[in-house]
């Protein structure tokens, strides 16, 4: 049996946990909570947002950082949602520490381990749709492995539960993609979709 969900509670979960840097006109960081968005393309990322601090930063400056949420730094993620840069250091009062990218002028904030640096390519604030090109992606080294990949077991990342307005660590591996499915496709060329 089906049940229809009120749209208004949940719609697609889970969601990420992005934690959006970017700086104001005086070089001042600050950091937001953002779980509506997604990658769209190899270099591209698009996020949902309403007017707030964080975009009257990237008007100004075309730049932001997205770091991910992780077990780590839940309760840092959970704040940069809960209270606006237009009140408050929020930076400084989670006692983060930033330095700015290389690439763009936005903030990277050290306690998260890994974090796009992207360019605005466009931001429609009618229509609440930011997308931004990913220019390069920092990782911290403790979390990258022998071979040169991120390790998400040694990542902790995060994800937001929108039906219960939680946070939830990710799980173990439990199967290999474009692999799995031939168990059941068991096709000899795996790219004969
Ligand atoms: C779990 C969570 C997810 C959020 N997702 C979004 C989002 O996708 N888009 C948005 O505009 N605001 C979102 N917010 C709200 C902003 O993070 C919040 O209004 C924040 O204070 C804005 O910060 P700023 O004014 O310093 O830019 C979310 C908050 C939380 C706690």
């Amino acid at each position: 049996m089906s049940v229809q969900i009120d749209t208004n509670n949940s719609v697609i979960m889970p969601e990420a946990v992005f934690i959006i840097g970017t700086y104001d006109e005086n070089g001042v960081p600050n950091a937001m909570n953002a779980a509506w968005g997604t990658q769209t393309d190899f270099n591209e990322i698009v996020i949902s947002l309403s007017k707030h601090k964080t975009t009257d930063n990237l008007e100004k400056t075309g730049a932001f950082t997205v770091a991910f949420g992780t077990v780590d730094t839940v309760t840092i993620c959970d704040y940069f949602g809960v209270e606006s840069g237009n009140k408050v250091n929020k930076i400084e009062k989670a006692g983060c520490h930033v330095r700015k990218s290389e690439l763009v002028n936005a903030p990277i904030i050290e306690e998260f381990p890994l974090t796009l640096e992207c360019k605005v390519k466009s931001w429609k604030p009618e229509e609440g749709i930011l997308v931004g090109e990913i220019v390069a992606e920092q990782a911290d080294d403790s979390i990258m492995t022998a071979d040169g990949h991120v390790d998400l077991d040694k990542m902790k990342p995060i994800i937001y539960d929108s039906a219960i307005h939680a946070y939830r660590s990710v799980g173990p591996v439990i199967a290999t993609a474009f692999e799995e499915g031939f168990k059941i496709k068991k096709s000899v060329d795996k790219w004969d979709n």
